[in-house]
């Protein structure tokens, strides 16, 4: 099994975005990581796999907390045709079928790949092998027409240093196989979105920076090709760096980038240390994709530890996914859930007693340049409070340029608003709030963390 490298990734270049993006008002902060996507117009989704589908709870679960879904095992090759000319789609048919019925889309995964083959290819005679992928691609995609957004068309066929994978393909058919996989599937579902997808492309680097020659080549050669999934199959604290500049550049040569198999392992056991360091590196991810308008969407590989591959693969690593294997949601879901949503949940537990404050950053509206926020302040004490102040570090450089009922002091990223002389009051488990027009360039993160005193 591959190990994922760690990349080292230079400094991030600040990128103007093209077009405003607007972020809808979601009224309940309980709406669903799929709902808070779908207003932000991107998907959330998981990865699932036959064998889980008898477990209730985590269907239930599945059902309603992901607008996407992709099948992690049972769209390949192994499953679709284990002899050759028989084709085999009842597994992959299960999960499509789900998908439906919860209004889920579906990612195709995926037609040509290095692993999970049956061992007759290996014998086809290398002057057959162009056939015989073709055929293959021409009967899953064709089976599945209309039925998936998106085919992970050809998968993880560069290495580390940007040179081919000696794969089965490569070595027999040569390089073009990949613009062959290509147009096959294109012509099996003329409605799909065809994508290259591979893992340690995230951030600029010699395999992405391949990846990126490759779409360059198939848009000046007219490959359909549509859009690049990014595995990111990442490890603790290691997001890289330039995620959002890599996103960019792709979109900007005119496809969809999708993050499809994110996860974010640890060395076990989890604690409370490492869970925060995970939620930070999710809502970096998050804010990254969020920061494009050509990513499309997210997609985590399975969404609980429960049904992680990482122990198996990396043994004394896991607890990778925002929900623990008890299905509880764990910090990582609170920072994906907030930053699709557009909101700071207070990451300190709520002061008791007298004179406590809990304060709620929610963006309200963000155009090129600009953004409107309010900040709603809580006295969790148990009598009135008369004074509060609310403080905050921005992550990205925004800078506050003009606040109402409240006053405002900053010092480079950080911000303290003070009440106003007039709603310095709040009563026990009252609130008031303020709100403040910004400035930003690049990306607009809400901010890690906000505390009330
Ligand atoms: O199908 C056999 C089954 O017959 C047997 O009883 C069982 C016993 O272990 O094994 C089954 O095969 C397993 C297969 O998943 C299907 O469940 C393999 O052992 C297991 O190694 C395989 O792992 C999958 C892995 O791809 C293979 O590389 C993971 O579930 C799947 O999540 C993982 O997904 C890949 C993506 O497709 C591409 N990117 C990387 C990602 C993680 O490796």
């Amino acid at each position: 099994m591959r190990a994922r490298a760690a990349l080292t990734i230079g400094a991030v270049a600040s990128l103007a975005l093209g077009a405003a993006i607007a972020v809808p008002n979601i009224a309940s902060a309980s709406a669903t990581l799929g709902q808070h996507a779908a207003a932000r117009g991107k998907y959330f989704g998981s990865a699932t796999d036959n064998p889980e589908l008898t477990d209730a709870p985590y269907v239930s679960i599945l059902s309603s907390e992901f607008n996407q879904i992709t099948p992690g095992n049972t769209m390949k090759w192994q499953f679709t045709e284990p002899q050759q000319g028989q084709f085999s789609y009842g597994q992959a048919d299960t999960v499509v079928s789900l998908a439906r019925s919860n209004n889920q889309s579906v990612r195709g995964h995926t037609l040509v790949w290095h692993s999970q083959y049956p061992g007759w290819v290996d014998s086809v005679p290398a002057s057959q092998l162009l056939g015989v992928m073709r055929n293959h691609v021409t009967n899953v995609a064709g089976h599945f027409q209309g039925q998936v957004i998106h085919w992970d068309v050809v998968n993880e066929a560069f290495e580390e240093n940007g040179t081919r994978r000696q794969s089965v393909f490569q070595r027999n058919i040569g390089d073009s196989y990949i613009a062959e996989a290509f147009r096959a599937a294109r012509a099996a579902d003329p409605t799909a979105k065809l994508y290259y997808n591979d893992y340690n492309i995230e951030g600029i680097g010699a395999k992405s920076d391949a990846v990126y020659a490759m779409v360059q080549q198939f848009k000046a050669q007219g490959v359909p090709i549509d859009g690049v999934g990014m595995q990111a199959h990442l490890i603790l604290g290691q997001v890289p760096s330039s995620m959002q500049q890599n996103i960019q550049r792709f979109a900007a040569l005119g496809v969809d980038v999708a993050i499809t198999e994110l996860d974010i392992r640890m060395n076990l056991p989890r604690d409370t240390t490492k869970d925060t360091q995970q939620a930070n590196d999710y809502r970096a991810v998050v804010n990254a994709c969020l920061a494009v308008t050509r990513c499309v969407g997210i997609t985590v590989w399975d969404y609980t530890d429960k049904y992680s591959w990482i122990p198996s693969v990396f043994p004394g690593q896991g607890a990778a996914l925002p929900y623990d294997e008890n299905l509880n949601k764990k910090p990582a879901y609170t920072a994906i859930h907030d930053a699709l949503a557009g909101t700071t949940t207070p990451t300190t537990p709520p002061p008791t007693g007298n004179g406590g404050c809990t304060a709620t950053y929610r963006i309200v509206s963000q155009w090129t340049g600009g953004f409107q926020a309010d900040v709603t302040v809580r006295n969790t004490g148990t009598s009135a409070m008369s004074a509060w102040a609310v403080r905050w570090a921005f992550g990205a450089g925004q800078t506050v340029t003009n606040v109402w009922n409240g006053v405002v002091s900053s010092s480079g990223a950080n911000v303290t608003v003070r009440n106003a002389a007039y709603n310095g009051t709040i009563p026990a488990n009252g609130t008031t709030s303020f709100g403040f027009l910004g400035s930003w360039t690049g990306s607009n993160p809400v901010p890690a963390s906000i505390t009330c005193a």
